[in-house]
């Protein structure tokens, strides 16, 4: 198989670039796109491979009948319950009967061939398409993405989607619901675990680290994995953080918000993208024109399949948006989708919306289209069975060496929130010799606790193996030990039935230590898809065994394990050293042994805040002034509430290394910056500890005079650098007009002249700032 993917999917050159995007790019871009549009002419052997797919594709659909198109459009669910039952609801003889255009959710090998054999006997021979929610990791299962965020480290969060390629293709997967690129404010919402954060910047930033990584260079090679972008959009501001609730927000927020990292993603060249449950403004995404039609293959020229979310278009039925199935079907394929996921919907109706005049064939034409090229373009017309090697399969899961790069990544994604007295990391020899590790977290047997809900119930139930968790337990002690320390490790169940038992357990355990590492936290399946709360506290007695352990001023290690932000202010202002760890994957203990003992200086930031109380929520970095900002808490007549703080616990960015590092103030290469030119802000970063270190160098802007109020912070460029001891090194950011553009409430995409501030730090608090003017 030819390459196929650059010019199928990653869209964007002259043809399929939208004026106004192209309006708003400045001419040094403009010129470098041109460029790279020659470019892409001389790479014969692509275009050829288009125009043979292309020329392909019309030969197929010439012969199919409107039964098999709508098959096409057809996904159904493999069964999830045993991953084995290929002969249930006679998915086997559909298939052959050409019925079905694509599986998802199944694991099992064998029965993969089993259905692609049925796929390639019916009348067309046409192959299925496998799709599986690859989230974080196949089978090798690394950090939740959440927390690979974190890490603010692309290139390791490339590395983990690669491997996740490289096992899903040699399992018979073909495509990845992933990346999810939802921006999130709410920790309530139970599917902040799934993206990146509450950031469009660093969100858009992943999402193509993340693409990269899943497709490669190539998406014909059978190692690589289509990526769906999801959920198209707006699915993250759900009302109140309760899933698949409301949105509705202005077009000017979906524009700056929400967009940017699907506009990105679609750029990165992501052969897929995913509708969301929700309605936006009062119309259910999967059925909503504006967004795909307009936007997604107006504006930014995606070419690829738009697939719903599960049954999204049955539930247009329920949102009471449309009638019954035809409606449904009309409504969701003229507004531009193309794939039904497990619903059914098409099946029952596209036919009847055909036949009454609510679609035309073409459109019909149109979305059988997208399917096939996508098939083409995987590669599977030239052999349905290149993703079905049983000898592939097995020289590649679950690679020694996989497991190494899952444990690297997690240590990167911790974030050290407090250190006080440099009680991290643990030196051999110090004033300690008995340590505790202590509390429900310390040693859980259920392994999916450091992982998440995608670890549960998905595929077949063996798919993921709990007992290949390493626990805190399992990799503290001995590495403890072999730096001298005597530890013991003290379970605690983690059920409001056992609170009297765990708190005179806790009590014993942590008696004589000199030290406690008390592992708390929240279970890896309390977060995720319909897994929204209303409290986001340590639950039952966490906060009660934290105090136990650490009663006396004992010192005290606190590693959280959390799929969303957590409040815990009790430990904010009485435990020395605060620790989050997210939900690691299979190589937690090691990872956090590997922190705690310094063989890693701690690097993750906050990719999303971290509030005092539920009640702050909404609470993000990147918000407007308003015209009574408050200073101090209980101050009347200005934003903010009499019970807490205006300002969160931890702030987006925020987090500590065991080294420090000094910024110098913010140099600017003019202040006056005319279109066309780039403004250079440049800050020399010096380590002044005694350790080498990572840090995540921050640039946020702030524009001063604008036409509409903008926020106190926009994040507009990170770079993570690595310095020894008293090493510095000299970060330069360059910013243009486009970086100073804005969507304005006339839907325009522009910078306006004035006044800047330019800021940057270590994280979105604590920074050097200098101001410079924007001249036309
Ligand atoms: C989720 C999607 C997921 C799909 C298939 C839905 O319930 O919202 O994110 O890709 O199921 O598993």
């Amino acid at each position: 198989m030819k390459k196929t993917k650059t010019a199928l999917f990653s869209v964007p050159l002259s043809k399929y670039m939208d004026r106004q995007v192209a309006d708003r790019r400045s001419p040094v871009v403009n010129l470098l796109l041109f460029s790279l549009f020659l470019f892409s002419f001389s790479l014969s052997a692509q275009k050829t491979s288009i125009k043979d797919i292309d020329r392909r594709v019309e030969e197929l659909l010439a012969k199919m009948t409107l039964e098999e198109k709508i098959g096409q459009l057809h996904q159904i669910p493999g069964d999830i319950s045993t991953g084995t039952d290929v002969a249930k609801d006679d998915m086997l003889g559909q298939i052959k009967a050409g019925k079905v255009g694509s599986i998802l959710s199944h694991t099992n090998f064998e029965n993969k061939i089993t259905m692609q054999r049925a796929a390639v006997g019916s009348r067309l021979g046409i192959p299925l398409v496998f799709g599986f929610d690859v989230i974080h990791g196949y089978k090798t299962i690394f950090p939740i993405p959440l927390a690979q965020a974190a890490s603010w480290d692309m290139a390791a969060i490339e590395q983990a989607e690669r491997i996740a390629a490289e096992e899903a293709s040699a399992d018979g997967q073909n495509w990845t619901f992933s990346p999810m690129v939802d921006v999130a404010r709410d920790p309530r919402w139970g599917r902040v675990m799934e993206g990146a954060g509450e950031d469009p910047y660093l969100g858009s930033r992943v999402a193509e680290a993340r693409i990269r990584g899943f497709q490669g260079d190539d998406l014909g090679k059978n190692n690589t994995l289509a990526t769906c972008v999801k959920h198209y959009a707006g699915y993250g501001f759900a009302e109140g953080g309760r899933d698949y609730n409301t949105v509705d927000m202005s077009e000017q927020r979906l524009r700056e918000i929400v967009l940017p990292p699907f506009e990105a993603a679609a750029r990165a060249g992501s052969a897929t993208f995913m509708n969301a449950f929700n309605t936006l403004n009062g119309v259910p995404a999967s059925m909503n024109k504006h967004l795909v039609t307009d936007i997604l293959r107006g504006e930014w020229g995606f070419k690829g399949l738009v697939v719903s979310d599960w049954n999204s278009f049955g539930e247009t039925i329920v949102h009471g948006a449309a009638e019954d199935d035809t409606d449904a079907s009309a409504k969701c394929l003229t507004a531009g989708s193309d794939m039904d996921m497990a619903g059914g919907t098409f099946q029952r109706g596209l036919k009847k919306a055909l036949d009454s005049g609510r679609v035309t064939q073409a459109q019909i034409d149109e979305a059988v289209r997208r399917v096939l090229r996508l098939k083409f373009s995987l590669g599977l017309f030239d052999d349905p069975f290149r993703y079905l090697d049983p000898k592939r399969r097995t020289a590649t899961l679950e690679k020694p060496e996989y497991r190494q790069v899952a444990r690297e990544l997690a240590a990167k994604s911790m974030v050290l929130l407090k250190n006080e007295a440099d009680l991290l990391p643990l030196r051999s020899g110090g004033p300690f010799r008995k340590v505790t590790v202590v509390g429900p977290y310390a040693n859980s047997k259920e392994g999916k606790d450091y992982m998440s809900f995608w670890t549960l119930g998905i595929g077949d139930v063996d798919h993921y193996d709990s007992s290949k968790v390493v626990t805190p337990a399992m990799a503290l002690k001995p590495s403890l030990e072999a730096m001298g320390f005597e530890v013991t490790v003290t379970e605690i169940c983690l059920d409001a039935a056992c609170n009297e038992k765990d708190l005179s357990v806790a009590m014993k355990a942590t008696a004589d230590a000199d030290l406690v590492i008390v592992c708390v936290g929240e279970r890896g399946i309390d977060c995720g898809e319909s897994r929204s709360v209303s409290d986001i506290n340590l639950k039952y007695n966490q906060e009660l065994i934290t105090k136990i352990a650490s009663r006396g001023n004992k010192p005290t290690v606190m590693a959280v394990f959390n799929s969303r932000p957590m409040t815990f202010s009790w430990a904010m202002e009485n435990i020395p050293a605060i620790l989050v760890c997210w939900q690691p994957g299979y190589e937690a203990g090691n990872a956090l042994a590997d922190v705690i003992t310094g063989k890693v200086n701690p690097s993750g930031k906050l990719p999303v805040t971290f509030p005092v109380s539920v009640g702050q929520v909404p609470i993000y970095y990147n918000a407007l002034n308003t015209g009574r900002p408050q200073q101090k808490q209980g101050q009347l007549w200005t934003s903010g509430y009499l019970d807490a703080p205006a300002t969160p616990a931890y702030p987006f960015g925020y987090g500590l290394s065991y080294t420090t590092f000094a910024y110098s103030d913010v140099k600017l290469n003019k202040t006056k910056l005319k279109s066309g030119e780039v403004l250079e802000v440049s800050v020399t970063v010096t380590n002044t500890g005694k350790m080498a270190g990572e840090e995540v160098v921050q640039l946020y802007l702030r524009d001063l005079s604008a036409d509409i109020a903008r926020p106190l912070k926009e994040l507009k460029g990170f770079e993570k650098i690595k310095l020894n001891t008293y090493e510095n090194k000299t970060v330069t950011f360059r910013l243009t007009e486009k970086d100073l553009s804005y969507w304005n409430n006339d839907l325009k995409f522009k910078a306006d002249p004035g006044k800047f501030k330019v800021f940057v730090g270590g994280n979105s608090r604590d920074v050097k700032e200098a101001e410079f003017e924007l001249v036309k």
